[in-house]
């Protein structure tokens, strides 16, 4: 298991000292925990990584969220609809879930379609021109082209200049490791503008005959854009990522086996046929298990990261999986079922999305304000999950 917690701002407060920059991060192992420790070099030393042709950046400053976005799929999908494909029923699925609801892609509509919407609502929200976006953080499992649709968003966006753009894969947590992926670029690599954007379409890989897996799931897009800031309008206070690969057995979409057809002396198993991957396997107990006993601690950890009491939380922000799974974690951290997040019953479980969508609904429609500090925390598939405490704009 490898354990990664990484400590930012307020608890190294050289780290905002003008003219201070980062350039070098080293990891040292203490108690079996990894920390980050930032070494910081005045400015005139960065004159050898610069060049003239790169556009100047502002090197270890804060970051904070300054837009949000999402975009739903049309075709609704009902639990009486979907009992009438599988044996099921709306009653069961409402209170083993909490989900009513989930959309679904049909016809032309494409993953990065959704992603594109997502973002242009960010941007707009942010004021911030598509051309002064300077990188772009696809966080996805199931991307429309196998060699990442990141690029493909950066061009529907319109970014001129082309930025770096790439795809986070990481199941249900790709939202949270795309964000505290995007503040180490702004902090230590001087990138201003990030679009952070979590889309996932697991309805391409869900079994449909099987009632286990497929009352749960559902498509969707949200982004965020994060930007580079003063230290004191910081919104990115602690983190605490991890993975466990040996609990893949539990939740998994892997690709199928070559099938052999070797005959009449050929090489078996050459030449390769089309690679596909499975439908998700889910040991769904297991997985609610491991949920309800890894998030508090995540939460717990990135909290004394950011140098936070429980107590300053104002919202929980989970990845929406389950509404048990939110009711179980809030309860352990002793956090107020009205501080809770929850959006699940309208769309179930939309994977990398699911964080930013709730987001998104959650400050549009007022709930949540300018300056409040929200605990988010997603898990899942690999098994990956991590926590971060951020500060709404
Ligand atoms: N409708 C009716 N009955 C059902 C259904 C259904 N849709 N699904 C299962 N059942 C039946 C089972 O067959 C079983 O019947 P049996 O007792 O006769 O054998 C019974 O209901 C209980 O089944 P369980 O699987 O034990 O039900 P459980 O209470 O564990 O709920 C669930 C299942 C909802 C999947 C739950 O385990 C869960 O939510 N787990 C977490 C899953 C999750 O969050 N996964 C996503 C992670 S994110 C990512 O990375 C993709």
């Amino acid at each position: 298991m490898a354990n990664a917690s990484w400590v930012f701002s307020p608890t190294l407060p050289q780290f905002y000292k003008p003219m201070i920059s980062f350039k070098s991060i080293a990891i040292v192992r203490s108690n079996s925990i990894f920390k980050r420790v930032c070494c910081s070099t005045v400015h005139g030393a960065d004159k050898a990584l610069s060049s003239e042709s790169k556009p100047s950046r502002v090197v270890g400053k804060g970051c904070k969220l300054v837009g949000c976005g999402s975009a739903v799929p049309k075709l609704e999908v009902s639990n009486d609809d979907l009992s009438k494909i599988v044996d099921t029923t709306d009653e069961w699925i409402s209170v083993r879930t909490g989900i009513r609801n989930r959309r679904v892609l049909t016809g032309k509509e494409k993953m990065t379609g959704l992603a594109v919407e997502a973002a242009r609502k960010a941007l707009e929200m942010a004021e911030v021109d598509a051309d002064d976006v300077d990188l772009v953080l696809l966080c996805s499992s199931t991307p429309d082209d196998l060699f990442g649709s990141a690029p493909q968003i950066q061009a529907a966006l319109g970014c001129k200049g082309n930025p770096l753009a790439f795809d986070i894969t990481a199941a249900c947590s790709g939202f949270v490791l795309g964000l505290v992926s995007a503040s180490c670029y702004i902090r230590g690599g001087g990138f201003k503008n990030v679009l952070v954007i979590g889309a996932d379409a697991l309805s391409r890989y869900v079994d449909w005959t099987d009632r286990g897996t497929c009352i749960l799931f559902g498509d969707a897009a949200g982004a965020v854009l994060l930007q580079a800031c003063d230290s004191e309008e910081d919104g990115v206070f602690g983190f605490d990522l991890h993975s466990d690969g040996e609990g893949y057995r539990h939740l998994h979409t892997g690709i199928k086996e070559n099938e052999e057809f070797g005959t009449n002396g050929s090489v078996v198993g050459f030449p390769p046929k089309g690679g596909s991957y499975s439908y998700i396997q889910m040991n769904g107990k297991e997985v609610f298990r491991f949920a309800c006993r890894v998030v508090p601690q995540s939460v717990e950890v990135a909290l004394e990261n950011a140098g936070l009491a429980r107590s300053s939380i104002d919202w929980l922000l989970l990845h929406q999986a389950n509404q048990r799974i939110l009711d179980a974690v809030a309860t352990r951290l002793e956090i107020p079922s009205d501080r809770v997040i929850s959006n699940l019953a309208n769309y179930g479980n939309t994977s990398a999305a699911s964080i930013p969508l709730a987001l998104d609904e959650a400050v549009r429609s007022g709930k949540i304000k300018p300056g409040q500090t929200i605990a988010t925390s997603g898990f899942g598939a690999g098994l990956t999950w991590g926590s971060a405490i951020i500060r709404w704009n």
